[in-house]
């Protein structure tokens, strides 16, 4: 049995106690900060008294007495002003050790559809969007652990004037064996020439829009250029994705892909009355009533947009895939974006009202010491962010530990987690900094710490075969119950994580679950245990916490562990 459904018991039982007097309740537990206040405790007696108007604590007191025994309880306790708090037993506590299941979500009937990363192609990733995608990669697998249908779905940028810049820049310089040799950098060095003779001949403005009007209206060399460029896009962006391993997608599906369906969107929009004529022709949306601006889906010259087609993919996201919640994991630069577009989607007969829809926002990130490597030009490559944290985790390892075999690899484990863990560890919308002493040191709220902890635990698993114990002759030390008590509560942060969409909680709780084995591990000798069944029982310990630090750190955007550090 693990703590939820202890709570669903305790919840059951109090339920049956107050239904003759009081009728069914909401009983909810809260978790107290402080140990002598219980494992978990209910308020339900203040709530109940003041209906009532009985005192409080007399009312606590007498529930309280009624509880029936449970072995997993240790004890219940009637406090002032009114709460019932309980304390779990040592014999729950051994038992979470001989269950091997990390998580029992229950089953559930949602399907989340997560858009992340979703990258601008046909130029290098900048080291921004780390952000979008770890966040969103940890938040599709925290939904996944909490057995929701998750599509992750990466929406790629693959369609407006810049591919006719493009496009021209191509026709006028460029060489396709060149580019073939190296895809991305020669495509850049395209864009960078086209902006550099813009200066001179803005005219080249209209030759680029020109371009991808005839790519718009079908025009067979530009569609197969283009097609082109989007292919080598994608596979360096999923060579980059590779880098950062743990991060993966269900579906590519870009703009380009609703440019079909726009004329239809924009029919129903017209006829819905959602759509109206704004100045010089366009067509907007009146958000006034939502106190937003207008929301502008197709410019006077005809052109749709970045929000047509936005309104288009809310519409086979739940209609095609039925989706029922669509979480969007975008900077928060695109607030008024996502709020134009939610409420204008609201207003289209296709729509089912009890779609969830959310912008999962995050801040901004910048660098403390500038001394990262910049290839060309100012913008950070992401591929260059990840060599630099692989490189510097390679050197503060061989600082360490000069000998280890499987060095690079571990670099890479390290140098990768140390991102990941970097932006996932704060709260989604504070800002990211990176600091790169910092992110990779062996001290502190760390990546490198948490998979130094894991190492060392797992050192010990590697020396002496773990077997069953017998919970009746273990007498637990203040220590073990710490660190035991914390395993029991994974499953429930995991799923406050995931509801919140804050995987920082999920990230703070493996710190702490760190820093408790550590105490452990330093008061209790289990190497050298003379006790058989007390060193079988903390060798099951040691097993639980390396099993949980590692599926958590799987968790946030596929952290990995190495075995040896
Ligand atoms: N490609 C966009 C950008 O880089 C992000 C797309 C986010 N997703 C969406 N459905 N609008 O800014």
């Amino acid at each position: 049995m693990n703590l939820q459904q202890l709570k669903a018991q305790i919840s059951s039982d109090l339920s049956q106690i107050l239904a003759p007097e009081f009728g069914s309740q909401q009983l909810a537990f809260l978790t107290p900060q402080i140990a002598t206040q219980g494992d978990f405790s209910t308020p339900i007696c203040l709530k109940l008294a003041k209906q009532t108007q009985q005192n409080p604590i007399e009312l606590a007191a007498k529930i309280a007495a009624q509880i029936p025994q449970n072995p997993y309880i240790q004890k219940v306790e009637a406090v002032a002003p009114g709460f019932i708090n309980f304390f779990v037993s040592e014999l729950f506590l051994l038992e979470q050790l001989k269950d091997q299941q990390l998580l029992s979500p229950q089953a559930s009937n949602e399907h989340i559809i997560i858009d992340y990363s979703s990258p601008n192609i046909a130029k290098p990733l900048g080291a921004h969007i780390i952000l979008t995608t770890v966040i969103g990669q940890a938040a599709v697998n925290l939904n996944r652990a909490c057995a929701h249908k998750v599509t992750a779905w990466n929406y790629l940028g693959d369609w407006g004037t810049q591919f006719g810049k493009l496009i021209y820049a191509y026709k006028q310089w460029g060489d396709r064996g060149l580019i073939e040799t190296d895809p991305i950098n020669e495509l850049l060095k395209l864009y960078v020439e086209f902006h550099n003779v813009a200066e001179e001949k803005p005219e080249l403005e209209d030759f680029g829009r020109a371009e991808f009007k005839k790519l718009e209206d079908g025009d067979p060399e530009n569609r197969e250029l283009w097609q082109w460029v989007v292919e080598i896009s994608k596979r360096d962006i999923q060579k980059v994705y590779q880098m950062l391993s743990g991060i993966e997608f269900d579906i590519y599906s870009g703009e380009a892909d609703r440019e079909l369906d726009l004329p239809v969107i924009l029919k129903e929009g017209i006829d819905q009355g959602i759509f109206t004529k704004g100045e010089n022709g366009s067509l907007i949306v009146d958000l006034e009533a939502e106190k937003l601006n207008p929301f502008l889906v197709q410019k006077s010259d005809g052109a749709t947009l970045y929000s047509t087609r936005d309104i288009a993919s809310v519409k086979t996201r739940t209609l095609d895939h039925d989706g029922t919640k669509l979480i969007y994991v975008v900077d928060v630069a695109q607030s008024l974006h996502f709020q134009q577009l939610f409420a204008t989607v609201k207003k289209f007969d296709w729509f089912k009202p009890q779609t969830e829809l959310i912008h999962l926002k995050f801040g901004r990130m910048s660098f403390k010491d500038r001394k990262m490597s910049t290839r060309k030009g100012n913008i950070i490559h992401l591929e260059a962010l990840i060599e630099e944290a692989i490189s510097r985790a390679k050197e503060i390892i061989i600082e360490k530990n000069p000998n280890l075999e499987n060095l690079d690899e571990v670099a890479r484990i390290v140098g990768v987690g140390s991102i990941k863990y970097s932006i996932l560890s704060q709260s989604p919308e504070t800002n990211v900094v990176f600091e790169w002493e910092k992110i990779i040191s062996f001290e502190g709220n760390s990546a490198p710490y948490l998979q130094y902890c894991y190492a060392r635990a797992n050192s010990i698993l590697a020396q002496i075969q773990v077997s069953d114990f017998d919970s009746n002759s273990i007498q637990l030390n203040p220590e073990e119950i710490e660190l035991l008590k914390h395993l029991t509560c994974f499953q429930e942060i995991v799923q406050d994580s995931c509801h919140k969409l804050k995987p920082h909680l999920l990230a703070n709780y493996l710190f702490e679950l760190c820093q408790k084995f550590n105490s452990f591990y330093s008061k209790s000798q289990v190497l050298n245990c003379q006790d058989q069944n007390l060193q079988q029982f903390r060798l099951n310990l040691v097993q639980k916490f390396c099993q949980t630090n590692k599926l958590g750190l799987n968790l946030l955007a596929g952290i990995e562990v190495p075995t040896k550090m």
